[in-house]
């Protein structure tokens, strides 16, 4: 046992199964008979550990030597092994043991892919926080004006239609966003990319994604399992797509792209390159999950719109304006923005590559784990831990305020790769934007409590609006 903890140290339970046989029953479970949460549920009840070995996507017979074998960690303590790289390589591990093909990403290893042992780890992190902190001047009015047009068209559909489903108009709305500000570009310059920009990044997406995915039955399984599981999509699907984006990068990013090149010794591929993933991937990705399930849960609940409403107005009129500081003060909306990230963490995945062997910590044991070994955090059952979070499974929508004494669980929500009061670094994997997210989040919200007294959502589909009440 390494240093001065005192646990026990448990042989690591579960088993790979026979080869190839074991991998594919795994596979079976995860993808049709039991979904990813009942996956790791019930492995952790069978083996009464909270740590375990399992097989997961992807991997499969064409997949060139990806390994299906992880050592799972489904709670709280242990989990936060996962952003110590002093015992864990994120080398190559963003989606586990898969690397997409590096065509998708212009050919090169963008940062995510990177550990931070690597020196472009550092330059390239910087340059990304640079480039936060250089928008962040006009961060909260260009959310403003981008966020006008996805009010106009929800309520005109409304309207027409009686309903609206709001991905689409949101992704619409994330993309022009997202481009002002992380690009310093309006896609408006350009009619094709105004357009279709969030489509594109949406097949870019899938394309390099749809190997770890489940249909959800929309395809059936021996189909979907033979079709989209088997073998990596090719690049050459979405190549033309991706072109656009870049190009569009290296016409209108210009002064961004000099950012990168001038300031941090980038060559014009790595940044531009860089700030497509950053855009498409991290931003326009982890919104167009987290957004939609936040609206869903708000939408349930029409005595936490009241309150919010509220919140929102009373805290609105101590001040001149929106901005960071004013929606900082709004604690049962913030409180809510952490729940909605601890019940459905928008990355459900971490993995880390063990460096060495080492004892994995949880509440009342450790595990031996071995050099090279993957470990595989699932975030959703981490975040539900009930030694951790009183009713976990219970969306609470108060339970991180003052109020509440939930201060001290902040610490737990893990969603960006790292406790929520640690701060990102170029020293650690957590995500660039995590402020950000959260700082956009709450102005979304405060913006949505302005215009609106409250809207409900379709009671057969929680990602369709029905209605949108304008403040009285
Ligand atoms: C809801 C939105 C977002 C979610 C859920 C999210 C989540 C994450 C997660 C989980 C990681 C770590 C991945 C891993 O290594 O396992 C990450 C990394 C990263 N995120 Fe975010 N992110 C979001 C928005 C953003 C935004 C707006 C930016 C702004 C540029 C951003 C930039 C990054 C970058 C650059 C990294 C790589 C950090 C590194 O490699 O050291 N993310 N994000």
């Amino acid at each position: 046992m390494s240093g001065k903890e005192t646990f026990p140290v448990r042989s690591i339970p579960g088993s790979y199964g026979l080869p190839v046989i074991g991998n594919l029953m795994d596979r079976l479970d995860y993808f049709r008979l039991e979904g990813p949460d009942k996956f790791f549920r019930n492995r952790m009840a069978k083996y009464q550990s909270t740590v375990f070995r399992a097989n997961v996507p992807a991997s499969a017979p064409l997949f060139g030597g990806s390994d299906p074998k992880v050592i799972a960690i489904v709670d709280s303590a242990a989990f936060t092994t996962l952003f110590d790289v002093s015992l864990v390589e994120k080398k190559d591990v963003l989606v586990g043991d898969y690397l997409p093909s590096l065509n998708y990403t212009g050919g090169m290893r963008v940062l995510a892919y990177l550990d931070p042992s690597e020196p472009q780890h550092s330059s390239i992190k910087s340059f990304l926080m640079h480039n936060l902190r250089r928008s962040s001047k006009t961060w909260v009015p260009e959310l403003q004006s981008s966020l006008e047009p996805l009010w106009s068209t929800l309520e005109k559909d409304v309207e027409d239609k009686g309903k609206v489903k709001v991905l689409l108009p949101l992704q619409k709305f994330l993309f022009s966003f997202l481009s002002k500000v992380l690009l310093g570009a309006d896609p408006a310059v350009d009619p094709e990319i105004a357009k279709n920009g969030h489509c594109i990044i949406d097949k870019w997406l899938a394309s390099m994604l749809v190997p770890t995915l489940g249909t959800g039955g929309v395809i059936p399984y021996p189909f979907e399992e033979l079709l989209l599981h088997s073998f990596p999509f090719p690049f050459a699907l979405v190549r033309g797509d991706y072109e656009k984006l870049h190009g569009f990068i290296l016409n209108h990013a210009k002064e961004v792209l000099s950012i990168g090149i001038n300031e941090y010794g980038l060559t014009e591929a790595h940044a531009a390159h860089n700030l497509l993933y950053a855009l498409g991937f991290n931003a326009f990705g982890g919104f167009s999950i987290f957004l939609p399930s936040l609206i869903s849960y708000i939408g349930k609940d029409p005595g936490l719109q009241e309150r919010l409403c509220s919140e929102v107005r009373d805290v609105m009129n101590a001040h001149e304006g929106m901005s960071f500081n004013a929606v900082s003060e709004m604690e049962l909306l913030s409180s809510t923005v952490y729940e909605a990230l601890r019940m459905n963490p928008p990355v459900p995945f971490q993995y880390g590559r063990a460096r060495r062997d080492f004892n994995l910590k949880s509440h009342d044991c450790a595990y031996r784990v071995q050099a090279g070994e993957l470990l595989c955090g699932f975030q959703p059952l981490a975040m539900r831990d009930p030694r951790v979070f009183e009713a976990p499974e219970e969306f609470r929508a108060d339970r991180f305020t003052k109020e509440r004494g939930g201060e001290a669980l902040i610490q737990y929500v893990y969603w960006s790769n790292g406790p929520q009061t640690a701060t990102p670094s170029v020293e650690n994997k957590q995500c660039a934007g995590k402020d950000y997210v959260v700082a956009t989040t709450r102005l979304i919200l405060a913006d949505l409590f302005m215009r609106y007294d409250s809207f409900q959502l379709d009671k057969d589909s929680s990602s369709t609006i029905t209605s949108l009440k304008r403040r009285s």
